[in-house]
């Protein structure tokens, strides 16, 4: 998809696309295509009765007076309240519609269009933005899709003759080609993206500038990394650990870390789930996926800032060689851990990635993020990802950042009682909790393997990692959470 900032404020073919506020706020291309087709748009709005509420459409086919295909008039809603992400919102639900009718190309006419919270060039580069996130689709093993089924939308131009609208979209196609990796990477199916496939591809941010560092697992086990290691026993694919490094900041500052569970499929092992839905653990990676785009998105943008990705990957699947429950095995940090339940393997390998970026890379702050608890829907559902940290500050800038760009995140509790559910009888701890606050167990397991002082928070995104329905701006499938949200935490605390 092609996006330019056009000088023309009218197309000759194709859509062109009219945002309207219900105050009746306008771009000035409303009245000049109103007057154009003799008053076709007026009498439309009028006909529909359109209030322009936020996200409804009108759309006027082949209107005569222009050589259009048709004019769509977007609902803006009260624009005292329109924000960016509500930009965004709006470029998206107007895609959404170009997809079906499938125009080759559209105009988003928004000279004049103006709202108070947003300056006019960013309020473009978000329509535009929403517009190419709502494009995305994996289609690669769809070879027989009907011709007339599938979009053809290959260009969007977008008039303003607001300054700083094209550099302002610049950086967020950069963020934007994060959130698109991070979506290949978690719609890939298990067969063909595995720990070593995954950090192949992981090796292609080099071209960006990235170091890459991948281990395999004769380097784990001397590292003592029997913890990660236990859940690929399993598995015929080698496990891996790989690491990327943007370092954009200050040479020798300490970095920031983002760590990620990369599970690429979980058959929960011999403690085996069920049939229904097991397809859905072909992203249980999806934390590793947000770390790849979001090291990606800042590579891109060419960050100012020391950023390292840690993820770990391993295939958790039953067999001869598998680890079984009650097994007990030693991490890399020294402490031993009772595999109560091999199911509960996304904390084993991010025990290990942990204390191995920490060992590393000394970072200055740690944020993991992992698909590590099923609770963790039960009590968010797909609205918020839990955020587990004991450190005010972090949890502030987190929460920020999220609300900033539309990754939401509720913080959720982690406390000395929590701890005390993991308690073993025969290891220093075992993998999983009683029966309630699964998700607070979880981080409690983590927390054993932040070292004293080091600022951690950890955040669960079981249920924002894939999406079931379509939203304005993330088709249904792997949403790319986390990519927005590491971006803004990055921007707004560590550069400059
Ligand atoms: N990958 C799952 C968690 C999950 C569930 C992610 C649903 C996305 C959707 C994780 O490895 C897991 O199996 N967790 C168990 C933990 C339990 C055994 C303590 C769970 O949530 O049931
Ligand atoms: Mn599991
Ligand atoms: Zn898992």
């Amino acid at each position: 998809m092609q996006v330019t900032f056009s000088a023309a404020a009218l197309a000759k073919s194709g859509a062109i696309v009219i945002p309207l506020f219900e105050d009746g706020k306008k771009p000035k291309a409303f009245d000049a295509v109103d007057e154009k087709t003799g008053g076709a748009l007026t009498r439309a709005l009028k006909a529909a009765d359109f209030k322009a509420k936020k996200g409804k459409l009108l759309e006027i086919v082949s209107p005569a007076g222009v050589s259009n295909a048709r004019v769509i008039v977007v609902g803006a809603g009260a624009s005292k309240d329109f924000g960016a992400l509500d930009a965004e919102a709006l470029g998206g639900a107007a895609t959404a519609r170009l997809l079906v009718t499938r125009d080759k190309a559209a105009l988003f006419a928004l000279d004049g269009f103006s709202a108070k919270k947003v300056d006019d060039g960013e309020l473009a580069a978000r329509i535009a933005h929403g517009a190419r996130m709502r494009t995305y689709r994996f289609d690669k093993y769809r070879t027989k899709e009907e011709q007339e089924e599938k979009p053809v939308l290959a260009k969007i131009a977008v008039y303003t003759p607001a300054a700083g609208a094209k550099a302002a979209y610049a950086v967020h196609e950069k963020i934007g080609d994060g959130v698109f990796l991070t979506r290949d990477l978690v719609s890939e199916p298990a067969n063909v993206l595995y720990p070593d496939s995954f950090a192949k591809r992981c090796q292609k941010l080099a071209d960006l500038g990235v170091k890459v560092t991948v281990l395999g697992e004769a380097q784990m086990k001397k590292l003592g990394m029997g913890s990660l290691l236990g859940v690929g026993h399993g598995s015929d694919r080698e496990s891996k650990l790989v690491a990327m490094e943007w370092m954009g900041g200050k040479k020798g500052d300490a970095p920031v870390a983002f760590v990620g569970k990369g599970v690429t499929f979980d058959t929960g092992g011999i403690s085996l789930k069920p049939a229904p839905g097991m397809g859905d653990m072909k992203w249980d990676m999806g934390g590793a996926g947000a770390v790849t785009g979001a090291i990606a998105a800042l590579a891109g943008r060419k960050a100012k800032a020391n950023v390292v990705g840690v993820i770990g990957l391993v295939e958790n699947m039953p067999d001869g060689k598998a680890q079984r429950p009650g097994d007990v095995v030693k991490s890399m940090s020294g402490q031993t851990i009772e595999v109560l339940n091999t199911d509960a393997e996304g904390r084993l390998v991010l025990a290990d990635a942990l204390w191995w970026t920490q060992e590393t890379y000394k970072p200055k702050a740690v944020i993991d993020l992992a698909t590590l608890t099923g609770a963790i829907i039960i009590s968010l559902a797909h609205e918020f990802a839990g955020m587990f940290t004991k450190d005010d500050k972090l949890s502030k800038q987190l929460e920020k950042a999220g609300e900033e760009v539309g990754d939401l995140l509720w913080r959720m509790p982690l406390t000395k009682a929590h701890d005390e559910m993991i308690k073993s009888d025969i290891a220093d701890m075992q993998n999983i909790g009683g029966k309630g606050g699964g998700s607070s167990t979880a981080a409690a397991f983590l927390g054993r393997f932040i070292q004293d002082g080091v600022p951690w928070a950890h955040l669960d995104i079981a249920g924002m990692a894939w999406n079931e329905k379509d939203k304005p701006t993330i088709p249904k499938g792997g949403s790319g959470y986390g990519v927005r949200l590491l971006d803004q935490f990055v921007r707004e605390n560590f550069e400059g």
